[in-house]
């Protein structure tokens, strides 16, 4: 282990490369992505996420919490906690109603919900992040819709468990044992029944960004009636499920060295990027071990064609970010990725068997998605979710797609673009096919 971590001092420090052997494919893979993130990096980051010291914020929102940026705006907010199957506590905010409006005035009026799921290392808040009359959660709560803000777990919202500690060394292991697999399984479920409950509705929308659309479309392939009584239309940005373009850097870095994966596991790091994690120990230790995985958590936002992004408003969302996720949530996606196969997650032959009956892990298989309404958009700029991908998600869902279309944006273009219009079209679709 330590040798490994001074391979990786020694390359940069751009000296001694002889005699890496086998890690020598890996050191230029660092040495070329660390060029790379700093190049396309710098000039509105400086060190990790200080957003603070970010060329333009002209508020103060990237410091803010969500409720405080609700309240100073004008909004009614409410938090709410959810209790899952399995026993992990998740976060749901909720705007209720337009700007101006009161709580009790906003639910007495019983508008449609819509329920939003953020992606991999986000929170809530990324829905929020744009100006106020661009962000989605403020344009769905001023055009009528009681608007629900899903915190997926481990984020930093939450971070809870009934039994199991986050933090506690005998503990943590088995709380982080999770990736979108479980979220489909347990959070979805958890979170749109809480929500119809709460309302007293019987169906309601449903919008995900990347990962957030990944445990939807699990959950559709799992149970589609389940899906298909509860929820009248899903919105899919810069849906993810097969990643056989995906030209993200920390996610084709992790593919290419599971090894990287083994390794952060030793050093007892099951908990990636919390919301603060250039002061956790345990960071420091990934951070100077892998200092390209540290440089790569910026990559997976930063690395497209940043004028397509409100530069400001990045800086906005950079205070927010990262939030936290499952080391294994980051290796499930790598083995979609590698296996060129939308699959449940590879524990290896032997318990592959055990726990699926067979050697491969099975598909998730999209033929079992049938009537319902989605509108699909992405696009063409998105190194994640890429165009190709895309177009493969489209086959998949076929009869099932009300609206798809692709747009000049990024990955997280749909929540920051300096060109919105794409949220108009999907602000039209939603409307002319209304529930209540
Ligand atoms: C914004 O995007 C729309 C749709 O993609 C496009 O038609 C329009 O020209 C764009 N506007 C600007 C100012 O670039």
């Amino acid at each position: 282990m330590n040798r490994f971590i001074k391979r990786l001092q020694w390359s940069q420090a751009g000296g001694w490369i002889s005699g890496l052997g086998g890690d020598i494919t890996i050191v230029l893979v660092v040495l070329v992505a660390t060029a790379f993130a700093e190049r396309t990096v710098e000039g509105y980051l400086k060190e990790g996420f200080d957003a603070g010291s970010l060329k333009g914020p002209e508020d103060d929102d990237h410091k803010k919490p969500f409720n405080i940026i609700c309240k100073e705006k004008g909004y009614p907010f409410e938090t709410h906690k959810v209790l899952t199957e399995d026993r992990y506590w998740l976060t749901l905010f909720r705007i209720p109603g337009a700007k101006g409006e009161t709580r009790e005035e906003a639910i007495a009026q019983r508008k449609p919900a819509i329920f939003l799921q953020h992606g991999i290392l986000d929170s809530a808040d990324t829905w929020i992040m744009h100006y106020e009359d661009e962000a989605p959660a403020f344009v769905l709560a001023n055009a009528g819709y009681d608007v629900w803000l899903g915190n997926t777990r481990g984020n930093k919202y939450s971070r809870e468990h009934q039994t199991l500690n986050p933090d506690y060394s005998d503990e943590k292991e088995e709380f982080w044992d999770f990736s979108f697999q479980e979220m489909a399984q347990y959070d979805v479920p958890a979170n749109i029944d809480y929500i119809r409950e709460e309302t007293g509705k019987w169906r309601i929308g449903v919008m995900a960004h990347s990962q957030g659309t990944t445990q939807m479309y699990i959950r559709m392939t799992q149970d589609n009636s389940w899906w298909k009584w509860r929820v009248a239309v899903f919105v899919s940005l810069a849906g993810v499920a097969r990643l056989d373009h995906c030209g993200s850097s920390l996610l084709t870095t992790l593919a290419q060295h599971e090894s990287l994966i083994e390794n952060i596991k030793r050093l007892g790091v099951y908990e990636m990027f919390p919301a603060d994690y250039l002061q956790s120990a345990a960071f420091s230790r990934i951070c100077k071990g892998f200092p390209i995985v540290c440089k790569l958590a910026i990559q997976l936002v930063a690395n497209e064609n940043k004028e397509l992004d409100e530069e400001k408003r990045l800086a906005t969302f950079m205070g927010h970010y990262p939030s936290g996720c499952s080391l294994k949530s980051l290796h499930h996606f790598s083995q979609i990725l590698n296996s060129k196969r939308f699959q449940n997650f590879d524990y290896g032959k032997e318990k592959n068997l055990e726990i699926y009956g067979d050697e491969i892990p099975p598909e998730y298989d999209f033929s079992n998605i049938y009537g319902n309404k989605i509108i699909q958009v992405y696009g063409t700029a998105d190194l994640l979710a890429t165009p190709e991908d895309s177009l493969w998600l489209k086959e998949q869902l076929g009869d099932n797609l009300i609206f798809s279309q692709e747009y000049d944006l990024g990955h997280m273009s749909f929540l920051l673009a300096a060109n919105m219009t794409f949220f108009d079209d999907v602000m039209e679709v939603l409307q002319e096919n209304t529930w209540w």
